[in-house]
């Protein structure tokens, strides 16, 4: 897939009211931001917008206040941080496209860059309301979406807006596409992708989509479980999706008649209940995947399969990878999804990770400099793996 999509460097931005859609949903804890990744990766577009003359309104949602003013998801904390970054004040309006929004916009100078209030304050943000749509709309003259994060959503701000004005991409849906369109189109071979996560119901259409693509797929994490079950080997007390075991053998079949290899997990780490606290101490060991005890539950992957699973990635020419491989949140139980951001951060490869916790996981532990691309996407980079068409990015202007 070529990324065709016009962006802010295709139009003249000068002197233009620029209503610039970027995901700020970042995460906080008492009122301060703690990881501005989000915010970080969005100002190469804020920066270019300011540098060439545009009054720029920002608007993001943050979390889910469902059309209520809820103080303690306000933007303000984002405003601020932004103004930091960018050196200049960042504009709070007290509202999204209400009268303070509305005034605000319409006194901004070129160069000047206000903030709208999270859009989700808004009853019609989620419904993709046309008259909020068209509220936004009535402040600028053109729309950015820089939101990647949030490009599987169709929303007002997100998509919906775009019906009523010129619409391009920011520098970081760009990105985004292009790297990860040109791994899933045109990938350098051996193309290996590794999933993991709780459910194999969450990834179904990852899995099919992903083995018409890659060379190698690697199962492990919670999902890893219903594979074993579905090659008849019994699982203890593991999480299992029941009801997929029929769609695992189906996946399983298909990746012999593609030539796709299908890694699982050869051993596993267990124990007899889910660790609680989840970063409370546990007892664990390791056991060959088709002997998993009665009474016992995976909670990792086993040394063995770190081996195999870091093998595979390290010979690769390209590597996606979505979800943990045990519950990470437990240094008892973090060391294969360790291993294998050790194994991508030592990959010659192009090395990319879907959002999320696998992000999270590489950012924690040091690797992200030595990863080509962490998504800024979670749900929106998963869709993306299902080779879905995301709202945010159709309504854009093809070149
Ligand atoms: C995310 O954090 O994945 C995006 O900001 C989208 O948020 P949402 O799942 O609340 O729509």
């Amino acid at each position: 897939m070529n990324y065709n999509k016009k962006s802010i460097e295709d139009i003249d931005v000068a002197g233009k009211r620029v209503l610039c859609r970027c995901d700020f949903n970042v995460p906080t804890k008492n009122g301060v931001i703690t990881s501005d990744k989000r915010i970080v990766a969005a100002m190469p577009t804020i920066k270019y917008l300011v540098e060439h003359n545009a009054k720029v309104i920002l608007c993001s949602h943050m979390g889910k206040p469902k059309g209520e003013f809820k103080p303690e998801l306000s933007l303000k904390i984002v405003a601020d941080r932004i103004s930091e970054l960018l050196g200049k004040e960042v504009i709070m309006a007290a509202d999204v496209a209400g009268e303070d929004a509305k005034a605000k916009a319409a006194a901004l100078k070129d160069g000047e860059v206000m903030l709208l209030e999270n859009t989700r304050f808004e009853k019609g943000e989620t419904k993709n309301d046309p008259a909020l749509s068209k509220a936004l709309a009535s402040m600028a003259d053109i729309f950015v979406n820089d939101a990647f994060g949030t490009a599987h959503r169709a929303h007002s701000s997100t998509a919906g807006v775009a019906d009523y004005l010129p619409a391009v991409s920011g520098y970081l849906v760009q990105k985004e596409v292009s790297i990860m369109g040109k791994a899933l189109s045109n990938p350098e071979r051996p193309f290996v992708a590794i999933l993991g996560g709780a459910k194999v119901s969450d990834k179904l259409n990852v899995i099919n989509n992903l083995l018409e693509k890659v060379d190698t797929l690697i199962i492990g994490g919670g999902m890893a479980y219903t594979f074993l079950a579905a090659k008849g080997y019994s699982v203890g007390d593991s999480l299992l999706d029941a009801e997929k075991i029929d769609y695992c053998k189906e996946m399983m079949a298909k990746a012999e008649s593609k030539g796709v290899k299908l890694l699982l997990p050869i051993d596993t780490v267990v124990a007899a209940s889910f660790p609680n606290p989840i970063d409370g101490p546990i007892e664990v060991e390791t056991v060959p995947a088709d002997a998993i005890p009665d009474g016992k539950q995976g909670l990792d992957i086993g040394e063995k399969t770190r081996a195999l699973f870091a093998d595979a990635a390290k010979s690769a020419k390209t590597v996606v990878w979505n979800g943990p491989m045990g519950v990470f949140e437990n240094p008892t139980l973090a060391k294969g999804t360790i291993a294998v951001a050790q194994a991508l951060a030592d990959s010659e490869a192009v090395t990319i990770v879907g959002g999320g916790d696998s992000a999270a996981a590489c950012e924690q532990l040091g690797f992200a400099d030595k990863i080509t691309h962490i998504s800024t996407g979670g749900g929106a980079s998963l869709e993306f793996l299902e080779g879905l068409e995301l709202p945010g990015i159709a309504c854009l202007e093809d070149k």
